[in-house]
């Protein structure tokens, strides 16, 4: 099973303020559904609150440390190891870390393919994605888009995989 991240950051890893996503990019939204669609989600508690709901069409495994914590159409577990096994023991080939912070830290080790909308924005927050770049990691592919009535910020889809060793 691929383990993947899929993320908006800006150009200083910048994901988050005060729970919410600093920008609304409509096409970055149309980017994520279209990626993750059919793929099981692996996030943080925090972020499933802020979205609110299960996305249609996708598996989410929520991760939490509260024992009775419920999501409607969610599955829940206490363990990161829990959420891969989830994954795995469905059948997944592409399990998606879908945020926040606190998740994507924690499993960046793992993580072998980073889908990565760049945000052309300084912003503030207090929430950060781990550096992604040469030489650790190899740019796959990339697609500009300019900012427009619809999109307050420039913003670029990279895709990126982690470059493997000799030994590997
Ligand atoms: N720009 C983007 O693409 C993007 C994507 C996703 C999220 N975000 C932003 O990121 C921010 C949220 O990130 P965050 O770091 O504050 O929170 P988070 O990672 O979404 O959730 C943190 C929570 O996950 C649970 N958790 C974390 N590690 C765990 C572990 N090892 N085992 C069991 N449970 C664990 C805990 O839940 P309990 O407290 O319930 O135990 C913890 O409080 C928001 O601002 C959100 O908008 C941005």
């Amino acid at each position: 099973m691929k383990i993947s991240a899929i993320v908006a950051s800006s150009e200083n890893g910048w994901i988050g303020k005060k729970g919410k996503i600093p920008w609304n990019l409509k096409d970055d939204l149309a980017y994520f559904k279209s990626v993750t669609m059919g793929h099981t989600l692996i996030m943080g508690r925090k972020t499933y609150q802020s979205i609110g709901m299960a996305l249609p069409g996708r598996r989410m495994i929520i991760v939490t440390r509260q024992q009775e914590f419920i999501a409607e159409g969610c599955l829940i577990v206490n363990t990161l190891r829990e959420a891969f096994a989830l994954a795995k023991s469905r059948g997944e080939e592409e399990v998606f870390i879908a945020g926040g912070s606190e998740i994507y830290y924690q499993t960046f080790d793992l993580v072998e393919k980073v889908y990565m909308t760049r945000v052309h924005a300084v912003v503030e927050a207090d929430s950060y994605f781990p550096e992604v770049g040469e030489p650790d990691w190899i740019l796959v592919s990339e697609e500009r888009h300019s900012a427009d009535e619809e999109h307050q910020y420039a913003f670029t889809f990279e895709v990126w995989e982690r470059r493997r060793t000799s030994e590997e």
